[in-house]
């Protein structure tokens, strides 16, 4: 049996991308995307059918309203766009699709509300059900307030951008389905500032970050579930075999599918509820003294939101263009 299936007994296996005929390659369980790989894959001559589907959409959408701005006009394109994406996904994928709200609203909580509740009746319009959505919100202090009150709707939500233990936490007490802990960028940050090649399995920050919230989770009952992300091997992703889900980008998927290594599970909810974890209790003063004490979380925090927007900012440029040509 390939790396692949040996993994798949244990965890679920989502594909980590935009590029649709890539997903269909690999037959994973979900799929989650976000606003890089959606700008990527946007630019694909192969999905340009979707592009302008989207331009179609939004113009017919905002269309009615009077003299819509041309930033009206392309934020509606964008939250198309990345519907347009997800229903293509859910024709191939029998279960999830995240689904990641503008990281320009990531310290507004009333905004990310507003736009998890439109991302999903746009969802609904085409017959789809919330219960195969996740809407993708980073995971700060407000990002996190507003997914405890989508889930108190019933809208499903994957808190991404987590790199702390605080952040975790939080996101567990406020009920949300899943969370997406960034086990490569993790390692990035360590690799930089230790000013080291490599980290064994063993001593990988990232990998030891995800089993550290699994343990926790899994020994305080809590029902969110732990989504391991952003890999930079195969290694790390086997060193995480029997976390909830590991979602992984198809490069990866593809390597772990011609190997025959062995992939032992590693990660054990039973085994982890009879461990001595303490239980902290987190607020809002808490959560930002812990991310604040924490460099990394801090920095890859801010690092990631930013790195979203600017990738939208040019999604969105990309979009004037083709308007406007
Ligand atoms: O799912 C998270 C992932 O898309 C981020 O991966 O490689 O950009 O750190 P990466």
């Amino acid at each position: 049996m390939n790396s692949l299936d040996q993994l798949k007994r244990h965890s679920i296996i989502v594909a980590d991308t935009g590029d649709i005929d890539s997903i269909a390659r690999n037959k994973p369980q979900d799929a989650t995307t976000n606003p890089s790989l959606i700008a990527k894959a946007a630019q694909m001559p192969q999905y340009a059918d979707l592009v302008e589907e989207a331009i179609a959409t939004g113009r017919h959408d905002v269309g009615g309203k009077s003299g819509p701005t041309e930033l009206h006009l392309l934020n509606a394109i964008l939250d198309h766009l990345s519907v347009i994406f997800g229903l293509r996904i859910l024709r191939i994928v029998p279960g999830r699709v995240s689904v990641e709200v503008d990281a320009r609203l990531s310290f507004d909580e009333h905004a990310t509300v507003e736009k998890g509740r439109h991302l999903i009746s746009l969802f609904e319009e085409h017959g789809i059900s919330k219960e195969r959505i996740l809407i993708k919100i980073a995971s700060t202090w407000e990002g996190i307030r507003a997914a405890e009150r989508l889930e108190q709707e019933g809208i499903h939500c994957n808190l991404t951008l987590l790199f702390g233990f605080g952040q975790a936490i939080a996101c567990a007490d406020a009920g949300v389905t899943l969370i997406s802990p960034f086990v490569g960028r993790i390692l990035d940050w360590f690799k930089k500032a230790k000013g080291v090649s490599s980290y064994s399995m063993e001593d990988d920050p990232g990998v030891l970050s995800v089993q550290r919230i699994f343990n926790y989770y899994k020994r305080h009952g809590y029902r969110t579930q732990v989504m391991g992300a952003s890999f930079r091997s195969a290694e790390q992703v086997t060193a995480l075999c029997g976390c909830d889900l590991l979602t992984v980008a198809p490069a990866l998927l593809t390597e772990l599918s011609g190997s025959e290594a062995e992939v032992p599970k590693r990660l054990d909810a039973d085994e982890a509820k009879a461990m001595n974890i303490e239980r902290l209790e987190i607020d809002e003063r808490s959560f930002r003294w812990m991310l604040n004490q924490d460099a990394m979380a801090t920095e890859k925090l801010a690092e990631g939101i930013r790195g979203f927007a600017n990738d939208l900012e040019s999604l969105s440029r990309y979009m004037a263009k083709l308007l406007n040509s």
